[in-house]
């Protein structure tokens, strides 16, 4: 195990797992889920999820890496038994089902960002239009726009690029890159939010974003926020038991999983800050109301913002909407990573592997398994409608599919740590470079939560999650 490859300290773990965690969740899922869930009061239970159950679930993995020093098939069956090693793999098929869709968004917002650019996408008039070509039409590579609008091979270019940086190994490939993209990911980000505040009617938007209204809390609110919380900071699939595995034991964890957590939600928050006072501005320019611009879904950030890039003016509306895309080809990037380091975490680890073949090949294969998913959007009427899963989509389909397996691999997981690895092992763990952790109020928390919040909670989530998405929640209560 001598050369598995490590992060060079707790810098780079952090960027690298704050990565991971930042990603089109942050970007193009928060907003429309805020948006779709009454703004402000989304926010508060998102952030309610995230420090009752989502970080003591992210110092969990991160020490389960860490003391078992293996993938996360190898740390389950190192410390729990070979029939624990079953939740190792279930949250390696989950991680490739992710990758699989993943890419595919990845690859719409590689192609949004070369056609705003460089081609001349915002001359358009009907966003929607183009949007629902553009996910149709997978090959289509005559020139449109000034550009290719081949699908498939913008998602490809996405999976090359992750696999280049995987194949250079932890710290020339997955630190060094994160490196890069991290700090200027933040950098564009702030800049648009400044930039969007000093549009007119900018505020409209803030205070929808920030002033909550009560009255909009419901139990769809809640699983909502369960789900992306968990989608979010990469949890319940062993990304951070194999981003921890490559952890030096002299890096105090509880410490690192509070700035990776805040370092994600502040990114999601933003995020919401960045694209609420847009859409007022917008909803100010057409001169109608901000709830007739269609926030919700995909297309908020496919349709509605490149419409209000065109609003900005040609050579503002290219450089806000080319960094905007830009931003959200970094913050994919740095999870698709993540992503494909678990299947090839465990194929080096376990099988021996050299671990350039095993990145390509299994980057060929996930990119495979993501192609139902490309042609889902409308190309295949029959992926487009799936009888057995109320006429949805096979892409949503198999997004639904992975939040269920991360919050019941979270469950399982506390499960775990208090019924089977053993909580003073976990604390043993946390205590190597963190001196004060035994006498700490931090690890009450974290054995309250893990022996009896996080199983009995993610597990009633768990399967509110798995009725609702196939029987729809209305029909619940
Ligand atoms: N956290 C990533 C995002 O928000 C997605 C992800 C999930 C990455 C699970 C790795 C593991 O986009």
């Amino acid at each position: 195990m001598a050369n598995r490859g490590n992060f060079s300290g707790r810098i780079g773990f952090i960027l690298a797992a704050a990565g991971s965690a930042v990603g089109l969740g942050n970007i193009w899922r928060f907003p429309y889920l805020a948006g779709e869930n009454g703004g402000a009061i989304f926010l508060l239970v998102y952030l309610g999820c995230i420090l009752l159950l989502c970080y003591p679930v992210m110092v969990g993995e991160i020490a389960i890496g860490r003391a078992a020093n293996s993938d996360a098939y190898g740390s389950y069956n190192k410390l729990g038994g070979k029939k624990w090693g079953y939740l190792g793999l279930f949250g390696i098929i989950a991680g490739i089902l992710i990758l699989s869709f993943y890419n595919v968004v990845a690859g719409w917002a590689f192609g949004y960002f070369l056609h705003i650019s460089f081609g001349d996408l915002l001359n358009l008039q009907d966003f929607g239009g183009f949007f629902g070509a553009f996910v149709n039409d997978i090959l289509d590579v005559s020139s449109a726009h000034g550009l290719a609008n081949s699908n498939l091979i913008f998602s490809l270019f996405f999976m090359v690029f992750t696999a280049i940086i995987v194949s250079q190994g932890i710290q020339k490939g997955i630190e060094a890159s994160n490196k890069i993209m991290m700090p200027s990911l933040y950098l564009i980000l702030l800049g648009i939010i400044v930039y969007s505040l000093t549009l007119p009617n900018a505020f409209s938007g803030v205070k929808f974003y920030l002033v909550p209204d009560f009255s909009e809390l419901k139990i769809q609110t809640v699983v909502d926020g369960l789900k992306q919380a968990f989608f979010s900071l990469s949890l319940g699939m062993g990304a951070l038991i194999t981003y921890g595995s490559y952890l030096s034991k002299k890096e105090n964890i509880t410490s690192s999983a509070a700035v990776i957590s805040i370092a994600d939600t502040s990114v999601a928050f933003f995020s919401g800050l960045m694209v609420f006072p847009l859409v007022h501005f917008l909803a100010f320019k057409l001169n109608i109301n901000p709830t007739e611009i269609g926030t919700s879904g995909p297309p908020l950030i496919f349709v509605v913002l490149p419409q209000i890039f065109h609003e900005m003016g040609p050579i503002l509306g290219r450089i806000i909407g080319g960094s905007f895309f830009l931003l959200v080809c970094f913050a994919a990037l740095t999870s698709t990573i993540s992503l494909l380091e678990v299947p090839v975490a465990y194929l080096v680890d376990q099988k021996k592997y050299n671990r350039k073949g095993v990145v390509w090949a299994m980057a060929l294969i996930i990119f495979v398994c993501g192609l139902p998913s490309m042609v889902s959007q409308g190309m295949m009427p029959a992926l487009n409608k799936l009888g057995f899963y109320r006429g949805q989509d096979f892409l949503t389909f198999i997004s639904d599919m992975s939040d269920i397996c991360l919050t019941v691999g979270g469950c399982l997981m506390s499960i775990f740590i208090s019924r089977r690895w053993g909580i003073h092992n976990m604390d043993a763990e946390l205590a190597n470079g963190n001196n004060n952790y035994m006498t700490s109020r931090v690890r009450k928390f974290l054995h309250i939560t893990l022996k009896w919040i996080a199983p009995i909670l993610l597990g009633f989530l768990s399967i509110v999650i798995i009725l609702e998405k196939f029987f729809g929640i209305e029909n619940l209560i």
